[in-house]
């Protein structure tokens, strides 16, 4: 028997509502965007502002509705889910934002962040539980002593490091990021996309990683789909894509990259 795709999206349109009664009906945020993402790979999402990749994450993570199209989560079929049975599957998918300081409750201690969505599925507070969140801490490249720290008191990539460790508390097989770096310095992007790629490694992680920077897309992705006012212009092994881009686009795209890159 063949292992069905973590992900599987077949021709998927997202439509805004209309402003008002009487506005034009919107083009469609995502007109159609089909592809696959296979167990334990990286698919990497570019694409100019407002060319429909938070969109495309939001539907597929259940937050916006969808025209039409389908979404197989390991094969199973996404969109039919719904209330509790929805609920349950949600936490095959961890989620990490762009900002972790929007993320994180700033009061809470760390141990409390990571407790959380262990407590809201009915998990009891314990000795156990504080293991686990020491093991999640300590995957996430930060020592036990955070613990007891409140999300206020940390760097932003420390805070990032918490966002990913919660992320992955109810260790789903597919992790969704929208830019996750892109609000921390230089210096410390690296360092957080080494984690990405251990974590994937260790855990056999399946990710979703929408960025701007072509430079992170060449390090983490294994494919790349290139977005375009909606459209998905370009979907293949990135290696290939980034040798022989099939798009005008792509590769203005990618000449921009290596001229930013170089600046
Ligand atoms: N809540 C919303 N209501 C109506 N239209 C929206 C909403 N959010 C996004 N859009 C529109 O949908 C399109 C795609 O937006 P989206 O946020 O998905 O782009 P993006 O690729 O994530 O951009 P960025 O790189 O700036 O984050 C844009 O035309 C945007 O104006
Ligand atoms: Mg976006």
């Amino acid at each position: 028997m063949t292992v069905p795709p973590m992900l599987d999206v077949e021709d998927l349109v997202i439509r805004y509502p209309a402003r008002g009664l009487f506005a034009a009906r919107p083009k469609p945020a995502v007109n159609g965007a089909s592809f696959r993402l296979a167990k334990g790979e990286t698919l990497g999402i570019v694409g100019e502002s407002g060319s429909g990749k938070t969109s495309l994450l939001r539907a597929i993570l259940r937050l916006l509705p969808v025209e039409s199209g389908a979404v197989r989560l390991e094969g199973q079929d996404w969109l039919a889910l719904k209330g509790q049975a929805l609920r349950r599957a949600r936490q095959k998918i961890g989620v990490v934002s762009q900002n972790p300081f929007l993320s994180l409750s700033p009061r809470l201690t760390i141990a409390d962040i990571l407790a959380e969505p262990m407590l809201a599925q009915g998990d009891r507070q314990g000795a156990a539980m504080r293991k686990k969140i020491a093991g999640l801490l300590a995957d996430c490249g930060l020592p036990a002593d955070f613990l007891d720290r409140r999300a206020r008191e940390l760097s932003g990539g420390q805070a990032q490091r918490v966002a990913i460790a919660r992320a992955l508390a109810l260790e789903p097989g597919l992790l969704i990021l929208d830019e996750p770096t892109s609000a921390l310095d230089v210096s410390v992007q690296a360092q957080i996309l080494n984690l990405l790629a251990d974590l994937k490694e260790s855990r056999g992680l399946s990710m979703l990683f929408v960025t701007h920077n072509l430079k992170v897309v060449a390090h983490i992705s294994d494919t790349l789909l290139v977005m375009r006012h909606g459209d998905v212009i370009e979907f293949g092994r990135t290696e290939e894509v980034l040798r022989a881009p099939a798009e005008a686009y792509t590769r203005e795209l990618l000449s921009f990259g290596r001229n930013a890159a170089m600046a």
